[in-house]
């Protein structure tokens, strides 16, 4: 069975005094054995995460992190620092460093395989917007976004040690959500898409939902059966909303 992951993206939001109060609020939670947690902070409060969450089962991880290794990147933030940071996760090809940020397919898989090579666990997002929805598209784009990383040189393995996390663009922070059908439509069609290079590797990955998930949606989505978790933006901001969403799926 798949474990579900609960990840809290904190995107570009926080300061020390409420991510104190927040992490404080999550450590008390008790976690079980059907879900994991993970908190995505900006790498400005990593140092404050790791402090307070070591030792705890609580995981956590990077919003982005450079293709390069190290040298002379004014701005960049490298694997080995993440690491330096105890990350266990880093967010890959976020639709916001896409679309705002110009990330291309090439970038999204050197970060992956940097990632990677290095232990990182890396969790690739994915996902169409609206115009791209309604030409439908949706599948296509998807399968790109995957297909940049296929190309790496290791092929299919890559996905054994990796989650993906499928977020229609136009659910994002939009309070529009995909219906739990809709999204375990696409959610299939990546494991099937997986499935067709090594079937034992699709069974295996977790593939996330994100987009406007909240306390009152979670269930429904959780309960579909290629949904294993969720990567939720605002909600996470709040320790009870985004433990009312960890508890729909550890229940
Ligand atoms: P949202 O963000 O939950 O605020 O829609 C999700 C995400 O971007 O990961």
């Amino acid at each position: 069975m798949r474990k579900y992951l609960i990840a809290g993206n904190w995107k570009m939001h926080g300061s020390k005094v409420s991510i104190g109060t927040l992490l404080e609020a999550l450590k008390k939670a008790k976690l079980t054995d059907k879900a994991d947690l993970a908190v995505f902070p900006s790498f400005t409060y990593l140092a404050q995460v790791q402090q307070s969450l070591a030792g705890t089962p609580i995981r956590w991880g990077a919003q982005n992190v450079s293709a390069y290794e190290q040298g002379a990147y004014t701005g960049e933030v490298s694997v080995a620092m993440l690491q330096d940071f105890a990350c266990h996760y880093v967010l890959i090809g976020h639709s916001e460093r896409r679309h705002l940020f110009g990330e291309s397919l090439q970038e999204t898989a050197q970060k992956f395989a940097r990632a990677q090579s290095s232990g990182l666990m890396p969790i690739l997002c994915v996902g169409e917007t609206r115009d791209e929805r309604e030409r439908g598209q949706t599948l296509t784009i998807i399968q790109q976004q995957i297909a940049a990383i296929l190309a790496l040189p290791a092929g299919i393995k890559v996905f054994s040690q990796a989650v993906i996390a499928y977020e229609p663009v136009w659910a994002i922070g939009t309070g529009l959500t995909a219906s739990p059908q809709e999204a375990q439509e696409v959610h299939l069609a990546i494991r099937d898409f997986i499935a067709k290079y090594d079937a034992n590797i699709a069974n295996h990955l977790q593939i996330l939902y994100g987009g406007s998930v909240k306390a009152d949606n979670s269930a429904a989505l959780l309960a579909m059966p290629d949904i294993d978790g969720a990567l939720v933006g605002g909600a996470s901001l709040q320790a009870e909303d985004f433990l009312m969403i960890y508890k729909t799926a550890a229940v």
